[in-house]
């Protein structure tokens, strides 16, 4: 395979030394770099696995959910695995994490990291475990990423592997990436601060707005299905009817319903398999009561952003759509 002609370097400036200082810890996110072209914040370590993820063998009958972090990734996922194989699969009862495995969650950690006590050894979070998870799983493989289009395995577009891509309104996924880094990755910032950093474009997984646009420019391929978050929590079934079609799978009006109902805040807030309770994650007295499943609305960041954040947010949004046909959050 080609080398890839990408450049790799430390995030720089004022909001990487930021970003170092609010969100990197020993063990864990250590610190970030940058993919060029594109400013792609990474990881450090992921800095190993770049030629490898580029070259991963891609099969036509994988199927992808693809994500900026936030989004609506694991409400998806549930709904994609279920519609391929069925709610009452002996296997729905797993993990989201070995159904479903997020692709670069190997170079999110250190390949030293030690299995802590009462944590499996085959725990997905565990480094070379989502690997061998997914060379070894069988098809059609169920794969979610949250990376940039340029970072994903080249050969996604000879072979067009059926790819669901969400998106949420930034302001609701800014809010729920800060609650999320608080309560796993330890964010020592506060809410203003994590603000700075997700406009700056410089947290993990970011640029938001070319991660969309890039595969907004593709939504009319037969292998590309775009959703919001937004038309999720407006109209599920449709959705749901939707992502079958997609999928090639036929549903009966029963099933839909029964899918709702298994995809529901609600229910999957008690669901094991997919509400993350179980991840590792360091107590604190900021951390303790934040749950993976949060509140799952659209709107929550009127509850949290000033006046000030949110002219910051019409400001870089115009910014980024200007020139393009993206139709999202005209009422700013
Ligand atoms: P909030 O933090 O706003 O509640 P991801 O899976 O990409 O990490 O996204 C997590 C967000 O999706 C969280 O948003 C979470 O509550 C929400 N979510 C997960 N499952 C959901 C569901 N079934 N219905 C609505 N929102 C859901």
């Amino acid at each position: 395979m080609a080398q890839s002609s990408m450049t790799i370097k430390p995030v720089t400036g004022h909001l990487g030394e930021k970003l170092r200082s609010e969100l990197s810890q020993e063990g864990f996110y250590e610190d970030f770099v940058e993919v060029n072209p594109g400013a792609l914040v990474m990881p450090s370590y992921y800095t190993q696995f770049h030629q490898r993820y580029l070259d991963f063998i891609v099969k036509p009958d994988d199927i992808w959910v693809m994500t900026y972090p936030k989004s609506g990734t694991t409400w998806t996922q549930e709904l994609v695995w279920c519609l391929i194989h069925g709610m009452d699969h002996k296997d729905a009862s797993f993990n989201l994490m070995t159904r479903f495995p997020f692709f670069e969650c190997d170079s999110l950690v250190p390949a030293d990291m030690k299995c802590e006590p009462g944590q499996s050894p085959d725990d997905p979070c565990l480094p070379g475990n989502t690997w061998r998870i997914i060379t070894n799983m069988p098809s059609p493989r169920t794969i979610k990423t949250h990376m940039h289009k340029p970072l994903i395995p080249k050969m996604l577009w000879q072979v067009k592997p059926k790819i669901v891509y969400v998106c949420r309104d930034p302001r609701d996924v800014c809010i729920s990436y800060y609650f999320h880094s608080v309560k796993f990755d330890s964010y020592t910032g506060q809410l203003s601060d994590f603000v700075e950093l997700f406009l700056g474009d410089k947290m993990p997984w970011s640029p938001f707005w070319s991660h969309i646009l890039d595969f907004w420019q593709m939504r009319h391929q037969g292998h590309i299905l775009f959703l919001t978050f937004e038309e999720m929590k407006t109209d599920f079934p449709t959705v749901v009817r939707k992502v079958a079609k997609f999928l090639e799978k036929t549903v009966s009006k029963e099933e839909v319903e029964r899918l709702a109902n298994h995809c529901s805040f609600s229910s999957m807030s008690k669901n094991k398999a997919v509400n993350n309770e179980d991840i590792m994650a360091i107590e604190t007295e900021r951390s303790k009561n934040i749950k993976f499943m949060r509140k799952g609305e659209v709107g929550d960041w009127k509850n949290h952003l000033t006046k000030h954040q949110l002219e910051a947010f019409k400001e870089w949004t115009t910014k980024h759509l200007k020139g393009t046909d993206f139709p999202y959050y005209q009422d700013y």
